[in-house]
C-alpha cells in the first residue's frame, strides 16, 4: 500500500517530462493517489505529457492570473474528484528582462508580473480549492533556496523570497482548516523553466562540487519524492516548514 492511498492530490506545473511536477504526478500515482492535473498555455501539449503518467489524469486549464479561471476551478476539479487532500504548486515565471544580471534595470513591471505568477499565486490557487479541503490537507510548493543571492537569478530570487513569506503566512492562517503548508527548496534541475534563465549553466555548474551528498542536475526524483513525503500523513505536525532537497548544498558556506 502507497503512502498517499487514497489521497486526491492536484499538481500543477506539468509543462514536460521533464517538469518537476510531471515525476511528483508519476510518484502520487504510484503511491496509490488520484491525480488531477492543472496546464497552461499549451494544454495539448500537457495532455500529451499526462498520457505518459502511469494513469491519464484529467487536465484542468488554468492561468494563476486570470481571477476568472481561479473562481471557476473547484467547481471543475468538483467534476473529476468530490473534494481535495493535497495541491502542489509548482508554477514559476519570470521575464527575461528581470533575469541574467539585469537586476538594477529592471522593471516594476516585469517584477509584478514575476511576483504574480511565481508568488502570489500561492494565496490564489490555496484560497481557490479551500472549499474542496473539508478533512484538512497538505498544500506543497516549488521553492530554490532564496537566503543569499546567486548570479543571475536576480528578481526570481526576490519572487522565491515572497514565496516563502507568504508560505508561512498561508500556514498561520490555514492551521485552524488543518490545512499544512510546507516548501520543497530543490536544487537546479534542468527543466523548460530552467533553460529560459540565462546564465543557469553556471549556477548549476557550481553545485555538485560544494554539495555534501553531490547533486544531479538532470534527476528531479529526490525533489519530488519529499514533495510525496509533505502531502502523505507523515508530516501531520509541520507546516510553514522548508525542506531543502539540494544535497546540502545550503548548508555550507564555501
Ligand atoms: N528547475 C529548477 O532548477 C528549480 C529549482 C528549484 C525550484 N524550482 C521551481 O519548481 C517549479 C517548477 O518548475 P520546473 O523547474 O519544473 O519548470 P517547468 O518549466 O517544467 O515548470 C514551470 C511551470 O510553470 C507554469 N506556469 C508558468 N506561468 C503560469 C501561469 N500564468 N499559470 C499557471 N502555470 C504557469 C508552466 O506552464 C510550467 O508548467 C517552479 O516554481 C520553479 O521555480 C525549479
Amino acid at each position: 500500500m502507497g503512502i498517499l492511498e487514497g489521497k486526491r492530490i492536484l499538481v500543477t506545473g506539468v509543462i514536460t517530462d521533464s517538469s518537476i511536477a510531471y515525476h511528483v504526478a508519476r510518484m502520487c500515482q504510484e503511491q496509490g493517489a488520484t491525480v488531477v492535473l492543472t496546464g497552461y498555455g499549451r494544454l495539448s501539449l500537457v495532455e500529451r505529457i499526462a498520457q505518459r503518467l502511469p494513469e491519464a489524469p484529467p487536465v484542468l486549464e488554468l492561468d494563476v492570473t486570470d481571477e476568472e479561471q481561479l473562481a471557476g476551478l473547484a467547481d471543475r476539479v468538483r467534476e473529476h474528484v468530490d473534494g481535495i487532500d493535497g495541491i502542489v504548486h509548482s508554477i514559476g515565471f519570470t521575464p527575461q528582462e528581470a533575469l541574467g544580471g539585469n537586476f538594477l534595470n529592471t522593471s516594476w513591471q516585469d517584477v509584478a508580473t514575476a511576483m504574480h505568477i511565481s508568488t502570489f499565486s500561492l494565496k490564489s490557487l490555496s484560497t481557490a480549492l479551500l472549499p474542496l479541503m473539508k478533512d484538512g490537507g497538505s498544500i506543497v510548493a516549488m521553492d530554490f533556496d532564496n537566503s543569499v543571492t546567486y548570479p543571475v537569478y536576480d528578481w526570481m530570487g526576490v519572487a522565491k523570497a515572497g514565496l516563502a513569506s507568504t508560505a508561512r503566512y498561508l500556514a498561520r492562517y490555514l492551521g485552524e482548516h488543518r490545512v499544512r503548508v510546507n516548501l520543497v527548496s530543490a536544487g537546479p534541475l534542468r527543466t523548460m523553466a530552467a533553460r529560459s534563465i540565462p546564465g543557469f549553466d553556471e549556477l548549476a555548474d557550481s553545485w555538485p562540487q560544494r554539495a555534501p551528498l553531490g547533486w544531479d542536475t538532470g534527476d528531479p526524483e529526490p525533489a519530488a519524492r519529499a514533495v510525496v513525503a509533505l502531502l502523505s500523513d507523515w508530516f501531520p505536525a509541520t507546516t510553514g516548514e522548508t525542506v531543502h532537497v539540494d544535497g546540502g548544498f545550503h548548508s555550507t558556506g564555501a
